[in-house]
């Protein structure tokens, strides 16, 4: 039985840089499901597709063709939408608030869960998402809700904007972040929420060594 460790949370709680160093830890493989729902949230826009067209979202989500490529470049997983590599055009703001308005759509959920389900593979899985200790990994031997304030996860934002040469306003970060906690918190199906006997972690005064190492104790004990 291949284990599996489940992160879920908001926006800016560390989830994904906490899976990536779990991931590498333990050798274990990563499921960024957030990059799944970005990429199919892409091909709409290059579609034209409007955000609540749920039967062109549907066929979309099944005909997907997306590759994860781990092998080229070892500091990055690579993603490959239709041949192009989208891994730096999938995380505009443009697309998060289109990828958190077709998340929402049941069908569409639907869709992609083998999709997900088929990252679960020896040794390991360390999966990253919303919903994964909730509906796609129900099983998972671990699970984890990580969190932080909205004004803190605004500000890591930030610096990881800052980072990459944009310059955003905080206001408006910590606006996107309430508006999309908002979405996912409150929408009929897999709404944001910790999977029972999850643990919870608030990382707003933690380093992202005290969540990993939280992680790890909790997984191993
Ligand atoms: O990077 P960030 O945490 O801002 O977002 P992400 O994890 O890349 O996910 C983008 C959007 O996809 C979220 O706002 C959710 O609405 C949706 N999502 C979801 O519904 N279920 C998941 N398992 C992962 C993401």
């Amino acid at each position: 039985n291949t284990p599996v460790i489940t992160i879920d949370g908001p926006s800016g709680s560390g989830k994904g840089t906490v899976s990536r160093i779990l991931a590498d830890k333990l050798g274990w493989h990563l499921l960024d499901s957030g990059a799944i729902y970005r990429v199919l949230a892409l091909a709409a826009i290059h579609h034209g597709f409007a955000a609540d067209d749920e039967e062109s979202l549907v066929a979309l989500a099944g005909a997907l063709d997306v590759k994860f490529d781990v092998e080229e470049d070892p500091e990055l997983t690579h993603i490959i939408l239709e041949g192009e590599d989208v891994t730096m055009t999938i995380r505009t703001q443009e697309v998060a608030n289109m990828a958190s308005k077709v998340a929402a759509l049941p069908r569409v959920r639907e869709a992609l869960l083998r999709r997900q389900r088929a990252f679960k593979d020896l040794p390991g899985l360390v999966a990253d998402g919303r919903d994964m200790g909730t509906v796609v990994f129900t099983d998972a031997a671990a699970k984890v809700f990580l969190t932080a304030s909205p004004e803190e996860r605004a500000r890591r934002r930030f610096e990881q904007l800052r980072e990459k040469g944009i310059d955003a306003k905080i206001d408006q970060l910590i606006t996107e972040i309430r508006e999309r906690d908002e979405r996912d918190t409150n929408r009929s199906v897999a709404p944001l929420c910790a999977a029972e006997g999850s643990l919870f972690i608030d990382s707003t005064n933690l380093t992202i060594t005290e969540v990993v190492d939280q992680i790890l104790e909790f997984a191993h004990g």
